[in-house]
């Protein structure tokens, strides 16, 4: 098969890299794509929510799947331009991926599938909004959602009800666009997070690894979110993986397809874990980035079929992958300054020196006029290792993290420890 991926970031290298291990796979192309998927195949220069130029390329190269990574073209309804062209596409239809592109969609969806979620209501005005804060209380603090997909930063969670009545202000005065004309306001869960990955395809559905990711940009979950600075896989607080997928994942495809709306693609799930008691806090209609990073190098087997099933809307081939049953951790290298402003175009040196059991995933990276693998983005590449114990993949992961240099390039020191410490 000849696959194009959607997307130019980590995720989308650690598909690529996955993909191109499978027996079926004749070409990989990506579109933007970064150093790490230029590697493996070609990239070409499309925007990833570039609609008409992706469905082009794809019958230009005469692709066979394209698999799309990030959820920007899924909600622009990407997978439903290439299906009425007759390309084959992983990932869910427009209407399919409201399950993330809608905050208060996913709500209705959870509240008539019984799935635990933290409760909330819609605002279409700030004078209402206002008005239920005030009833909420000021020992009672929420969490603000814009509606719509804010590129990941529509979420607030206010350290106080002023901060929350300003962030009301400002959603509807348009800071997050058209995405904040909506909010939704729900209540504050605390505990640990996680993340659950399954495909799916309809009601079928295929549970990856448990995994857990880092968001704020230093040690100890201090200073400002990110897109992700490190994951393991998998995390010991959450309980049985078959239970998580068995009381979110599938009551939640069965609603969306007795709704109408079947699902294909991958369903992430966002979890909250407060002593055992499992509550979700978001879905995601695409593979977690870094989560895919940390989980893809634990599959044993070809996930070409397994994607390939969910995108024909076919039975998923059960057997075609496994897991092996081992740890991973992910450490994620940036540039400095990120997730505020950074330069970019610094030379990466140390990418020969990585044990060849070590997987580098890149993402904002690129190859300059000289040939040289240089910076071009926040998030710069994920170092990932496998082994038989979450101490023993820690270990690897930093001793090659250690090795990787580029001006001003910075990381958590603290990824897995958490788990490890517990
Ligand atoms: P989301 O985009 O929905 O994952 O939200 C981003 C982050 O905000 C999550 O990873 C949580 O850390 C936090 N968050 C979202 N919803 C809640 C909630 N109901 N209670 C507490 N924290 C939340
Ligand atoms: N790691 C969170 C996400 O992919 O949205």
């Amino acid at each position: 098969m000849r696959i194009l991926i959607v997307g130019g970031g980590g995720r989308e290298h650690a598909l690529a890299w996955k993909l191109a291990q499978s027996p079926s796979c004749e070409a990989i192309l990506a579109a933007p794509g970064n150093a790490g998927t230029a590697d493996l195949g070609e990239n070409l220069a499309i925007h990833d929510s570039d609609i008409g130029g992706i469905c082009s390329v794809a019958e230009e190269r005469r692709i066979d799947l394209v698999v799309v990574g990030p959820e920007a073209p899924l909600a622009a309804g990407l997978v439903d331009a290439l299906t009425e062209r007759g390309i084959l596409a992983f990932g869910p239809t427009q209407q399919a991926a409201q399950i993330e592109s809608s905050k208060w969609f996913a709500k209705q969806v959870m509240q008539s599938a019984g799935v635990s979620h933290a409760r909330g209501e819609l605002f279409d005005s700030a004078q209402a909004a206002h008005k239920w804060l005030e009833i909420l209380g000021p020992d009672d603090l929420p969490v603000l959602k814009a509606d719509g997909l804010a590129a990941g930063k529509g979420v607030i969670v206010p350290d106080h009800i002023d901060d929350a009545h300003d962030a009301i202000d400002q959603m509807f005065a348009g800071a997050f666009g058209s995405a904040g004309e909506r909010v939704v306001i729900e209540d504050r869960l605390k505990g640990m997070e996680a993340s659950a990955m399954a495909v799916v395809s309809g009601s079928d559905i295929l549970p990856l690894p448990l995994s857990c990711d880092y968001k704020r940009i230093m040690d100890r979950d201090q200073g400002p979110n990110t897109g992700g600075m490190g994951v393991y896989a998998p995390p010991g607080f959450v309980g049985e993986p078959q239970d998580v997928f068995a009381d979110v994942h599938q009551p939640v495809v069965e609603q969306m397809d007795s709704g109408g709306c079947q699902f294909h693609g991958l369903l992430y799930a966002g979890l909250m874990i407060d002593d055992g008691a499992m509550n979700v806090l978001e879905f995601n209609a695409r593979f977690g980035d870094p989560e895919t990073q940390a989980i893809l190098p634990l599959l044993d087997g070809d996930l070409l079929p397994v994607l390939e099933a969910s995108a024909r809307g076919e039975a998923l081939p059960r057997d075609a992958i496994s897991h092996s049953g081992r740890a991973s951790v992910s450490v994620a290298i940036v540039s400095g300054g990120y997730p505020g402003p950074y330069e970019t175009g610094k030379p990466i040196l140390g990418l020969d020196a990585i044990d060849e059991s070590v997987d580098v995933f890149h993402a904002g990276t690129a190859i300059d006029d000289d040939g040289r693998t240089v910076t071009a983005g926040g998030r710069v590449l994920a170092v990932t290792a496998v082994a038989d114990t979450l101490a023993e993949a820690r270990g690897i992961a930093y001793d090659n993290v250690r090795r990787i240099t580029f001006d001003g390039s910075f990381h958590r020191t603290d990824i897995a420890l958490r788990e490890l410490e517990s």
